[in-house]
This record gives C-alpha cells, structure tokens and sequence, in this order.
C-alpha cells in the first residue's frame, strides 16, 4: 500500500528534476518550487527523458498512475502536505541552512525530509531547523530515474524514527536506500569517486594514459564487473577457487607499493584543464550533451534489464508497472467510451528478427500484455491470482497482416467479443507505423481456473459486473470480421 501519496522538490535542476521524474512515475504526486523561471521547461525534459526509459524497460506497461505535477509560487506552499521533501538546491552551505529553515517552519513533523547534498555535512543545515530531527542526507546519482542507490546520512540531531521511515518512503518510491552508519565528508559513493578520479588526473598529467585509455579500461573491463558485483565481490572472485583470505594475503601488501598516489592531487593548473578538456572533447567525437545523456540511458536500460533478468543487483529492484499497480491496489479504470486502448509503446529494439521486423513470438508477447490489461481492469490481475483463482488462455489465433518495423509506435485496441461465467473471448488489433494501420489481429480465448482445485471455476460476481460493462460500452461496435476465422488453404474461385 502506498504510503508516501505527495512529494515536494526543492529546487528543479538536473537532480531535483531527475527525483521528480522518478517520484511521478511511481504514482506520487510532487510539488515543486524553484525560483529559476526555467525551471518548468528543465523539469520537463528531464520527464521526457525518464518516460523514454520507462517505454524502453517496460514496453507497452503504463499502468502504473502517473502523479500529479504542480509548481508552486512558494516554498512554504509546496512543502504544507508533502509526506517526503527532497531538497536538491546549489551545493552551498548557505543555500541549504536557509531553505532547511523554512522547510522546518511549514513542514509536517512527520515528513521525511532529504538533502540531495553530494557532501555537506547534514549537522550543520540542520542546526536551525524547527524540525531538525527529520533531516538527513538523501544522496541520490545522477540520472535519479534510473539509477536507485539513495545514501541517507543522518546528522546529529536526526532521529532513528526518521531514518526507519526514509527507509521505507525511498524503497517506496523504486529507489536502493543504503544507511551510512557515520557523517563523513562525501559520505561513500563520492569518496569512491574521488580516489579513482584523483588516480585518473595522475595518470593523464604524468602523460600515461589519456582520458580515452582510462575511460576504455573502464568501460571494457573493471566497469562491467562494478554494475554487478561491487567492490568486495568482485574481488572475492578475484581470489578463485582459494577465496577472499588468498586474496588478500596475495593482493594486500600492494596497496604499500609506490605506484599508488591516493593522497595527493595534482596541481590544478591551466594546463592540466586545458589537457583534460582537449582529450574529453575529442573523446565525445562530436556527439551531444542530449546524445550522449540518450546512449548512456539506453544502456543504463539494458544493463538494468539484464540484472533484472539474473533477479541480481539493481535488477532485482524493478518491478513490472502492472504488477506494482497490483500490489499497492491502485484503482483500475476501465475506460468511459468503447474504445479500448490495451497497449501503447514502442517496437522494442531487442524484439527484432533478422528480417528488422518484429519476431513472431512478439506478437504473443504484445497480445498477452493487452490481455492483462484488461485483466487488470476487471480485478483479474497478478494480485488475483495470488489468491488461488487466475485466468488461464486456452486459444490463441494470431494474423500477421503488415510488417511491424523496429523503433515505430504500436497500439493495440481490445475488444470483448463474448464473455460467460467461466470463459472470455477477446480480440486484439495492433496498429502501427507511421499511419498507425491495422498489423495484426490477436483472437484469444481464456478460462476462468480454480488453481488449487485443478479445474475451471465461475468467476467471483463482481469481475462478471465488470465484464459486462464492457461488454455494454462496447455494444455499438461491429463485430471484428475475421473472428472464429480458421486457418487454411481456401480454394481459389473457378473462372
Ligand atoms: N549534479 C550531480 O551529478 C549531482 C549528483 C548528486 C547530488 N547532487 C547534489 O544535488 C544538489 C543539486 O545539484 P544540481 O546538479 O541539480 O544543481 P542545479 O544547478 O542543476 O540545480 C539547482 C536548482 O536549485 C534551484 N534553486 C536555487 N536556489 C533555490 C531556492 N532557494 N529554493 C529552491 N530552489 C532553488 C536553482 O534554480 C536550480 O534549478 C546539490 O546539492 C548537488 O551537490 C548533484
């Protein structure tokens, strides 16, 4: 059940931006207040960015209620009945101790309220606030909707009550929270960071490697072990079949060689600058900003769809928007007219044949996904089943009429062709393409089953309530012309 139902951004840049995608697309509604007049345009963007994503992870899967967007004129406005308030103003002390000020003059006492901070120290913003003990650090990476990691750091005045509840209203909202025990500098995420990127300037002041070499080291190698297995475990495998204790007797004593330079930093001179940013120029090979945030969230996807396919990792964390809906008892809303909309996406780029076209199986995929659309509508979804009853298919037929191309828009129309106690039939269209005509028809018959009996069994009265006003708002449509239709050689007429 959802417990976090309103979030207020403060502060709509790239991060706060990135929460607010994040917090919309988890079906909480945000207020925001930001003084920059740009700041509505920013927010949108970083939107569109993060929907694209979520089309991309869960194609045609929009069940989930998106929240409400509301900019306000006021800081006090915004923050009045927000259950989480997620400040991510400029990294300046002076900054965050006057806006945590007023947070704590127009706040709940109840809501939890995070610093997006990369590495202010939260004692000291706190130390004014009338509402201390519900401020905390809530360290988020960039982009915000797709990368889950949040580092809640409390400070002294932070109570243990406030924390336990972060914990849960960041896990609400898809996010990984972690607790850092001790109010450190950079907390951890950024300490890493920072070793690896002080090596970094080393390495291409000392004109050992440019920043290309040192990006491919990464890219090709130690970042594809990260995504995964973290530090300590990648590490744990590097000891083989002997274990972690073998690796540290063989590997320990190198961290006392002198190739490390941890502590120091280079002279941040001109030309240093001026090296590292000729190399990062020629490294972007002309692409932009836009690009390059598009690539790496394309990537950032498929890394994710992969962990979620192995349950592992970051993977583990992303949950299907049908069966989210399902789980927090989201209303179903079976659409006012009769037309009714089961699918809309984008021909996913993983479902392509060697032909460029959309493989066969595909089409089961899209026409099962428009099935528990409309499942989920009438109560019959995954929560449902969980209770011993489901719907099982027991008939599909499926007509390939157009090539769906990779990349393009499909929608797919349902229509409930006849429905009794215990049975449903259901006809699909998908339109597509760039003239959105018709590619494909779905034709598929499903039975209600008593799954811990074994058997068919009558559905409850209130899904066949739901059925029937389907059926009913659906009652001035023609029936599809090729439905029952059988497959075969027809005869060609004789001359
Ligand atoms: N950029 C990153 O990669 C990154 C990553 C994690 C955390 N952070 C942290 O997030 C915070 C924000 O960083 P950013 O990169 O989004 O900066 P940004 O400059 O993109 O955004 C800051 C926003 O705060 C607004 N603002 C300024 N004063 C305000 C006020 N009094 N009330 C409300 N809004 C106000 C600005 O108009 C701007 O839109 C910082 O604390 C930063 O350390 C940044």
């Amino acid at each position: 059940m959802k417990t976090v139902k309103k979030a207020a951004a403060i502060g709509g840049g790239l991060i706060g931006g990135g929460w607010i995608a994040r917090m919309l697309l988890a079906g909480v509604d945000v207020n925001v207040h930001d003084p920059d007049p740009e700041a509505e345009r920013k927010v949108s963007t970083l939107i569109v960015n993060a929907e694209r994503a979520m089309a991309r992870l869960w194609p045609g899967q929009t069940t989930q209620a998106k929240g409400q967007l509301k900019f306000c004129g006021s800081l006090a406005e915004a923050v009045a009945d927000a259950d989480l308030i997620q400040e991510s103003t400029p990294e300046r002390i002076e900054i965050k101790c006057a806006v945590h000020r007023e947070i704590g003059e127009a706040a709940s006492k109840d809501a939890v309220i995070g610093s997006s901070t990369s590495g202010l120290l939260p004692s000291e913003f706190q130390a004014d606030s009338a509402l201390a003990d519900r401020i905390m650090v809530a360290h988020p990476y960039n982009p915000v909707y797709l990368l889950p990691v949040v580092e809640i750091v409390g400070g002294a005045k932070t109570s243990d009550a406030a924390i336990a509840r972060a914990m849960e209203a960041y896990a609400e909202i898809g996010m990984k929270p972690v607790h850092i025990k001790k109010e450190i500098d950079a907390f951890v995420g950024d300490r890493l960071l920072e070793a690896m990127w002080r090596e970094s300037l080393w390495l291409v002041k000392d004109g050992v490697a440019t920043a290309e070499t040192i990006d491919d080291v990464v890219r090709y190698g130690l970042g594809l072990r990260y995504a995964q297995m973290g530090q300590f475990m990648t590490y744990r495998l590097g000891g083989g079949e002997a274990g972690m204790e073998h690796f540290l007797k063989q590997f320990g004593p190198s961290l006392s060689w002198p190739w490390t330079k941890l502590m120091d930093t280079p002279e941040w001179t001109d030309e240093l600058i001026e090296t590292l940013a000729e190399q990062s120029d020629a490294q972007a090979g002309g692409l932009s900003i836009t690009e390059l945030e598009r690539i790496r969230d394309n990537n950032l996807v498929d890394i994710l769809k992969a962990l979620h396919r192995n349950d592992w990792g970051a993977g583990s964390l992303l949950k299907n928007p049908v069966v989210m809906a399902a789980d927090q008892n989201a209303e179903k809303m079976i659409p006012d007219g009769p037309e009714m909309i089961t699918f809309d996406g984008l021909v996913d780029p993983d479902w392509a044949d060697y032909n460029d076209h959309m493989t066969e199986f595909r089409y089961l995929e899209v026409f099962s996904k428009s099935t528990d659309t409309l499942l989920d509508w009438i109560g019959g979804g995954p929560a449902y089943a969980r209770g011993g009853s489901s719907w099982y298919t027991i008939e599909t037929h499926i007509r390939h009429l157009d090539e769906v191309a990779i990349g393009k828009p499909i929608m797919v129309k349902s229509r409930l062709v006849q429905h009794d106690e215990k049975r449903l039939h259901l006809f699909h269209d998908m339109h597509g393409g760039d003239d959105m005509g018709l590619l494909a028809t779905g034709e598929h018959m499903l039975m209600h089953v008593d799954m811990d009996a074994g058997r068919s069994s009558p559905m409850p009265e209130a899904m066949k309530a739901s059925l029937d006003t389907i059926a009913e708002r659906q009652s001035g449509l023609p029936m599809p012309d090729s439905r029952g239709a059988s497959i075969g050689i027809r005869a060609k007429p004789k001359s």
